[in-house]
């Protein structure tokens, strides 16, 4: 066996196979159908997420119309996220995730956005262990599907009380948990704590995916290293270089997936024709610019392409300066038109 692989291989949820155990993030206004979609191009994903789903107003949303809970049979396994701080607002939610064919439901308890907090969900879930375990176990006796949870490391760095709270969720029936590395209140700048994500992993007997800063190969070989946890999750990486998963796979988990060259034009009008194909005209321009915001990081001058699709005002509009933008950073491009012929 390649000794590089440091990967354990696949994970087998309630019977329900996650190979490689790959993750996209759930990312608000970027964990959708057009990205997942994007990352099936390339392929390496093991298991699909959506964004964070609002329990509350799930039942209310239309299955073949919402912008959030779209998919194709294609993007599978996928897990549905619910955020709720009660077993009252979670339960319908559930039935409504597994009435359009979730194959996993996950449950927030990460999210340290103060308005989801002062609903009590997210990481204001992890304040309080009791309302937490009700949440979970009404959860569990609600489906058979494969239950998990996303965490953070919580309001300071507490063995004891992680070590407590992790446990709890396993004996509450958690299938799997995944861990971002940082405390409640720490931002992007500061780098995940793979050790703790390590502890999490010794405390625990079921799956445990470590999450926070992958950008590359070697990160994700380090993270596995340090934790010795049971896959990975990434997030901003893969938005920016959406055929990272098939690079993890093939450098972590020994697959032998041709991982193709990316051309970057090219990627970005794919993107765009999906968000046409998934999403009615007044969702999509929004999620280019989301996707934008990372894509620009692939070039020196980036921020310039985020700033102007960032400032357009129609659809039109926006692939119009993305064009531009192209054109000023890459000669051989020659415009949307020219590609389109090109490609077979
Ligand atoms: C724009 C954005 C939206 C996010 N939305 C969610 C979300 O809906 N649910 C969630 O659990 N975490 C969310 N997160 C956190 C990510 O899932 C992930 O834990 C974090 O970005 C660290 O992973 P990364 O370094 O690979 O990006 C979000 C993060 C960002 C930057």
């Amino acid at each position: 066996m390649d000794s590089s692989l440091v990967g354990r291989g696949a994970l087998s949820l309630r019977g329900l196979a996650v190979d490689p155990p790959l993750f996209n993030a759930p990312m608000a206004g970027l964990s959708h159908s057009a990205m997942r979609r994007l990352f099936l191009h390339f392929g390496g994903v093991g298991c699909f997420f959506t964004e964070m789903l609002a329990a509350k107003r799930l039942p209310s949303e239309n299955p073949n119309r919402s912008a959030l809970v779209k998919r194709t049979d294609a993007e599978s396994p996928l897990a549905y996220q619910l955020l709720a701080a009660t077993p009252d607002e979670l339960l319908p939610a559930i039935k409504v995730a597994a009435g359009v064919g979730a194959e996993v439901i996950d449950i927030n308890f990460g999210c340290p956005a103060p308005p989801i907090r002062r609903m009590g969900g997210g990481s204001k879930l992890m304040e309080s262990a009791e309302a937490a375990a009700l949440l979970f176990s009404s959860a569990r006796a609600a489906t058979d599907l494969p239950l998990t949870a996303k965490v953070r490391l919580g309001e300071t760095l507490d063995e004891g009380y992680l070590r407590d709270f992790v446990l709890m969720l396993e004996g509450c029936g958690a299938d799997l948990i995944t861990v971002h590395g940082r405390l409640r209140g720490e931002g992007y700048g500061r780098p995940p704590r793979w050790d703790w994500i390590g502890k999490v992993k010794s405390w625990v007997e079921i799956p445990v995916v470590g999450n926070g800063s992958i950008f590359s190969v070697d990160d994700g070989r380090r993270a596995l290293e340090i934790s010795g946890c049971d896959g990975l999750m990434v997030g901003r990486g893969a938005i920016t270089r959406p055929w990272l998963f098939s690079e993890l796979a093939n450098g972590l988990y020994g697959k032998e997936l041709s991982v193709k060259t990316p051309n970057l034009p090219d990627i970005y009008s794919k993107f765009a024709a999906l968000l046409v194909e998934s999403f009615k005209e007044h969702q999509r321009l929004i999620r280019l610019k989301a996707f934008t915001q990372y894509f620009s990081k692939n070039f020196p001058f980036g921020h310039n392409m985020a700033m102007r699709v960032g400032g357009a005002k129609s659809w039109d509009d926006a692939m119009l300066r993305a064009e531009e933008f192209f054109k000023s950073a890459d000669p051989d491009f020659k415009g949307w038109g020219s590609m389109e012929k090109s490609e077979g």
